[in-house]
Parts: C-alpha cells; sequence; structure tokens
C-alpha cells in the first residue's frame, strides 16, 4: 500500500480484504481479448492492441500496490507469429512506444524490466529497445515485470534440451538430468514458479504459456476482455487466490 499513500490516493475498499500475509509472490497473466474487444465496437483489431495497453499499466500498478514481487505478461507468443503481418508489425509498434512512454516510470519506480522467449526473431529495433531496457534496470529493486515476447512453451523447453545436450556433446555434462537441471536451462531461471496465473476472456486454455512453470500454479479466468482489465480485476483474482488451499499433492492439514 506504500505507493497509494506517496500518491494520496484514497484506497480502493477490495484492497482492505486482501490479507498482506498471503500475497503471491509471482502473478502471470495471459492477456487476451483485445480482437474481440476492438470487434465490438467496430474497430480494427489494432486498436484493441492499442487500448490493451491501459490493463498491462493497470496490471503494474496493482502488483506494485499489493506488493506482488514478480509479474510476467504474456504478450506474443509463437504462435502468433501466424497472424497478418500488418497486425504484427503493429504489435511491435505499440511496445516500442510503451517502452518509451514508460521509461520515467520505469526508472522512477525501480522497475526491473526482462523478457523470456526467442528474442532474436523480433525487429530489430524492437529488440534493441528491449536489450538496452533490460540492462539499464538489472540492478533495480521493485516489482520484477517480465515480457513473454515470442515466447512459447514448448520451445522453451526444446530450448533449455538443447543446452543440455550441447553441454553433454562438449563433456561438460555427465550426470543424471533432474528437475533442477532443466530449469537451470529455462529463459529465467532465477524467477520463482508462478502463484497465481489469470487470463482474461473467459478462455479456459493456456495457449502454450510457461507450460513447465504452472505445475502447481493456481489458475483464474476472468471474461473481462484485456482492455478492460483494471486494478479491481487483479485484487478480485487475489482475493479468490487467498481463498484457495494449495496442497502440491499432499493433504488437508
Ligand atoms: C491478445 O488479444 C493479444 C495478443 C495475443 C497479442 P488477441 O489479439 O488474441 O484478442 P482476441 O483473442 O482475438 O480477442
Ligand atoms: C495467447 O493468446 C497469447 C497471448 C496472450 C500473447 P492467443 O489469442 O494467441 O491464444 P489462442 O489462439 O486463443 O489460444
Ligand atoms: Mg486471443
Amino acid at each position: 500500500m506504500k505507493k497509494l499513500k506517496q500518491e494520496g490516493k484514497t484506497e480502493h475498499p477490495l484492497l482492505k480484504l486482501i490479507d498482506q500475509k498471503k500475497i503471491p509472490a509471482h502473478v502471470a497473466i495471459i492477456m487476451d481479448g483485445n480482437g474481440r474487444w476492438a470487434k465490438s465496437r467496430g474497430l480494427e483489431r489494432i486498436e484493441g492492441h492499442r487500448a490493451g495497453i491501459e490493463g498491462v499499466k493497470a496490471a503494474v500498478e496493482a502488483a506494485q500496490e499489493t506488493g506482488v514481487r514478480y509479474l510476467t505478461l504474456y504478450a506474443f507468443s509463437v504462435e502468433n507469429w501466424k497472424r497478418p503481418e500488418s497486425e504484427v508489425k503493429e504489435l511491435f509498434n505499440l511496445l516500442d512506444h510503451y517502452l518509451e512512454k514508460e521509461k520515467n516510470r520505469i526508472e522512477e519506480e525501480q522497475i526491473r524490466f526482462r523478457t523470456i522467449g526467442r528474442l532474436t526473431d523480433l525487429p530489430q529495433k524492437t529488440r534493441k529497445n528491449l536489450e538496452e531496457v533490460q540492462e539499464r534496470t538489472i540492478n533495480h529493486k521493485g516489482l520484477t515485470l517480465t515480457f513473454a515476447l515470442s515466447y512459447g512453451g514448448r520451445a522453451e523447453i526444446c530450448d533449455a534440451i538443447s543446452k543440455i545436450v550441447d553441454k553433454a556433446k562438449m563433456g561438460e555434462f555427465n550426470s543424471e538430468v533432474t528437475e533442477k537441471t532443466v530449469q537451470k536451462y529455462l529463459y529465467a531461471p532465477d524467477l520463482p514458479d508462478p502463484d497465481l496465473l489469470i487470463r482474461t476472456s473467459g478462455e479456459y486454455r493456456i495457449s502454450n504459456f510457461l507450460l513447465w512453470q504452472i505445475a502447481y500454479t493456481e489458475i483464474i479466468i476472468l471474461d473481462v476482455l484485456w482492455p478492460d482489465f483494471r486494478q479491481e480485476h487483479f485484487y478480485e483474482a487475489l482475493l479468490d487466490y487467498q481463498r484457495r488451499e494449495r496442497r502440491y499433492g499432499g493433504v488437508s492439514e
């Protein structure tokens, strides 16, 4: 709640209900429904993506307000390359624009910006922007904000296996492959597994997101379309999460 106090904003009533002792460390979000949001208004799909930036800002603010340490946003999947070239191009333009506009906020609020995914697939300019902001914020101590870009859960696991095989060929790896080994070769091995995964737009599927990491993640599907996502949706998801019992295959106490 520190941030609200600093800004002199009034606290949302739902915020008071959140148990500070049960805040998820890592929240991941599948930001879905931009196209449908636009279509329902008779707009081009790209207008939905543009409006979706408000959802991103709301999620970042809500994570900061509630004390979530890691926020991971699914922004572009490996499968999304199938979309029309014009839409893909506009999506990366929007990302460049977002990074430029949020530069100061990222600095002031000590946000650590990271990416996961096959960044080499991205347009040169966007890649350069992303690498620059990652380097600049590497020592920031605030929220760790990770964008999944040209990301696929299966691709990530394949990339990890390839690296392990390369090591083995060089004679640098000759022990048993454990979960720890695989974890070590993921895109961001130091990130804890998500405690909570939110998907918007009412679709009940994972769409190739963080397949390895969500083994025991709590999943919440919201009906809201991503451009309409606001802080209260995040608070509601947290409250729902806090009512659940995580057993990890064990039994209740
Ligand atoms: C999510 O919205 C954004 C991306 C996948 C880049 P969509 O563009 O998938 O919107 P819908 O699902 O078609 O409504
Ligand atoms: C998942 O949404 C990918 C992102 C949010 C970036 P999609 O819209 O691509 O997923 P499907 O096609 O509905 O499964
Ligand atoms: Mg979609």
